[in-house]
């Protein structure tokens, strides 16, 4: 079977899971699963960074079977989260997370002016976060000095707010905050680290932080598809050729520990008997990879989809529940190395990647 086919079979399975499991999930915002069953966020913590993946899905579905239950939960999501637009208390970096799944998506599939709209806010918050001596932006609300390597995935709101307007300035802080990513969170091996310090009143690089993964110097393995995949964003975006080969050096570290079984520890300088995995990683770093095939050529072009198929094909076999007798679908996630609560549990945006990264394959992306 040829790739496409393999994930054709893989994007029908998942469509006759999804049915089912949203005529019981229409009104939920889901975040993680207990038993099963979906949790819900919309009355508690509308605010969270994870809320606009569900959306994601919802309109991955709908571009694929055109169900039109995908695109209310979509629509309803979008309006839900309007309250969080004017709330500069849950407000963060996060925004493209949040606004590019949802709004950003529905007004490329529909031109809807309330979606433009939302987008828009949602940049121009982002852009305001931007520290111009330091030349970062900023992560989290209570630490204007620190920048985080998943922002790379949220630039392209900016990127798509200079599309849509014509005013540079999204974009040329995109860059900036991309180039200052590239040296101060890109290390030589092509490992990145995760949460880096700047003196924000003088821009100079402080120290680094293990954040989610093992320790300092560590590598956590959703941060280097982070940067694997944003940076080839950036790249996609700009047509800088530095991005692109700045994702391909992440793309080869990411590769070369890969384990031969293809699933992903939560950090891959975890110690040796820990045997604890995030199947997040994974699904993003297939995203990534799968558009560096198609950014590359030749036999770069053959390792990066290669790659990609072994991470999806061993989520598909040993980390998906089929069943659509339970909510989520890949298992396995882990929030974060020292948050024991969260490890190897269900978390939306694992399904989010992993359809995103089918969808791309079988060509209904
Ligand atoms: N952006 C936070 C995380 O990846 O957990």
């Amino acid at each position: 079977m040829d790739n496409k086919a393999w994930a054709q079979e893989v994007a029908k399975k998942i469509q006759e899971k999804e049915i089912e499991v949203i005529k019981r999930s229409v009104n939920k915002v889901p975040y993680i699963a207990k038993n099963g069953v979906f949790d819900d966020l919309s009355e508690t913590r509308l605010g969270w960074w994870t809320n606009g993946f569900w959306g994601g899905m919802m309109w991955q579905l709908y571009q694929a079977t055109k169900e039109p239950i995908y695109k209310e939960v979509a629509e309803n999501l979008e309006k839900k989260m309007d309250s969080v637009l004017m709330d500069s208390s849950v407000m963060d970096h996060d925004s493209g997370f949040r606004w590019l799944p949802t709004a950003v998506a529905n007004y490329r599939m529909s031109g809807s002016k309330e979606s433009r709209n939302r987008g828009m806010i949602a940049a121009s918050n982002l852009a305001g976060r931007y520290n111009a001596k330091g030349e970062y932006i900023v992560a989290w609300n209570s630490r204007a000095d620190w920048a985080i390597i998943d922002c790379m995935m949220n630039l392209p709101l900016l990127y798509w707010a200079s599309e849509v307007t014509g005013d540079p300035r999204f974009s040329q802080i995109a860059q900036a905050h991309a180039d200052t990513a590239m040296k101060n969170f890109v290390r030589g091996d092509g490992s990145v680290n995760h949460i880096v310090e700047f003196d924000p009143d003088t821009g100079e690089m402080v120290r680094s932080y293990g954040g989610q993964g093992y320790e300092v110097g560590s590598s956590w393995t959703r941060g280097q598809a982070w940067g694997l995949y944003g940076f080839a964003l950036s790249y996609i975006h700009t047509g800088k050729k530095e991005y692109l080969d700045t994702s391909r050096k992440i793309a080869h570290y990411f590769i070369s520990n890969t384990p031969e079984s293809g699933l992903i520890p939560i950090d891959f300088r975890q110690p040796a008997d820990c045997q604890l995995e995030d199947s997040t990683a994974a699904a993003i770093a297939a995203c990534g990879l799968i558009e560096l095939a198609k950014h590359t050529e030749g036999r770069d072009s053959d390792l990066y989809k290669r790659e990609a198929l072994r991470l999806l094909q061993a989520l598909d076999q040993k980390r998906s529940m089929w069943s659509p007798d339970v909510d989520p679908l890949l298992e396995k996630c882990t929030v974060a190395y020292h948050e024991p609560s969260g490890h190897e549990i269900t978390i939306i945006y694992g399904d989010y990647y992993f359809i995103e990264a089918v969808m791309k394959l079988s060509g209904q992306e």
